[in-house]
């Protein structure tokens, strides 16, 4: 066995030079549970079919569970008397990540197809890509490895670590993405995320409105009705993110960023340096390539810090570890 590892690591790894040896499989449960997918698409599609604003959570969970202690449901543990502060309750998560009860509705139909098999982290990375294949309208449409085991660690401090807040400028975006084993490409591509989804407007209003911004002047007059002006804990209202084409993942994104109509700091640090910007107008303007490119990009983020072995198990219930 590690020998085998070894000889993937040198042959596979040289020859093909990316996530060959994380150990994922396409297909891992078809034959320990050949219908895992389709019942984690199936509680997906409802989901989103009864609130788009969902699937953009799904795909948001699924990078701040990769970002933090790996891809392993470290995101979905409740607090508990041993372990009080979990990754749930830090700020980047809490009140703002949804999507909980579809990974539990996924879980409780998989447990019950074939109990003890099928673990919360490849469920969450099965809904993430469900959910972009559906918000896409088919354009992003991939395979996701899967193998992953569930997580027994999770501290809410290591969220405000590891992910980057809205006000990060490039070069921050970039450590963030390199220390998770992500390209400047990939800030750039994984970005094209907020083509979805809303924001509190505690995320963006400090440094975007009540701060000199470059946000384009109409868009920032509409944001400053909708939001007021010191957002509190009890008053804190969410925004569209893409105000052009509010519930399609699609490469708006891009022409957004370009027309200064983005929310964060982070999203208009991409014009900031030669290299990304260029990036950001070919995603803008060719049709069709962002799509395939964000695709690869899930796959390899879906990949970080996956856990085999004694670090891992496959929970019985997605909140709670066994
Ligand atoms: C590049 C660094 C990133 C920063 C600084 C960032 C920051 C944020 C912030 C502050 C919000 C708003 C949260 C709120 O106030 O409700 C948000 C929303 C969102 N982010 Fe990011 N994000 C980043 C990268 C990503 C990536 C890599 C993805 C997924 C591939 C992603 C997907 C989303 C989605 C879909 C939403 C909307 C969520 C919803 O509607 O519930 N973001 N992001
Ligand atoms: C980017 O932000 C980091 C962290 O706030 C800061 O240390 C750094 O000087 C900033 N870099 C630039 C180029 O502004």
């Amino acid at each position: 066995m590690a020998a085998s590892i070894k000889l993937c690591l040198l042959v596979s790894c040289a020859l093909v030079l990316a996530t060959a040896c994380d150990g994922l499989q396409v297909g891992y449960y078809r034959k320990t549970c050949p219908r895992a997918e389709a019942l984690v698409r199936a509680e997906v599609k409802k989901a989103v079919r009864a609130n788009t604003g969902v699937g953009a959570g799904l795909i948001r969970m699924l990078f701040h569970d990769c970002f933090v202690e790996g891809c392993d449901a470290s995101v979905l543990l409740d607090p508990t008397a041993a372990n009080p502060q979990p990754e749930k309750l830090g700020a980047p998560n809490n009140p703002s990540l949804r999507g909980y009860e579809v990974i539990d509705a996924a879980k409780a139909a998989v447990e019950k197809a074939c109990p003890g098999t099928v673990s919360c982290a490849d469920i969450v990375a099965f809904a993430g890509r469900d959910a972009s294949y559906l918000l896409s309208h088919a354009k992003v449409s991939f395979h996701m490895p899967a193998g992953r085991l569930d997580g027994r660690k999770s501290l809410a401090s290591e969220t405000l670590t590891f992910l980057p807040g809205p006000s990060s400028n490039l070069s921050s975006l970039v450590s963030a993405f390199a220390a998770k084993g992500l390209s400047v490409e990939d800030v750039v591509v994984l970005s094209g995320a907020h083509s979805i989804g809303r924001s509190h407007c505690s995320s963006f209003v400090q440094a975007r409105l009540s701060s000199p911004s470059d946000i384009a002047a109409p868009l920032a007059t509409q944001l400053r009705k909708q939001c007021p002006a010191s957002p509190t804990a009890a008053n804190d209202p969410t925004v569209t993110q893409d105000v052009v084409s509010p519930d399609a993942l699609d490469n708006q994104y891009y022409k957004n960023v370009l027309a200064r109509k983005v929310l964060f700091t982070s999203d208009a640090a991409l014009l900031s340096a030669p290299n990304t910007a260029r990036m950001v107008r070919a995603n803008a303007r060719f049709p069709g390539s962002w799509e395939k490119k964000f695709a690869k990009a899930m796959v390899k983020m879906a990949a970080i810090g996956v856990k085999t072995g004694r670090d891992g198990e496959i929970r019985r219930n997605c909140r709670l570890v066994n």
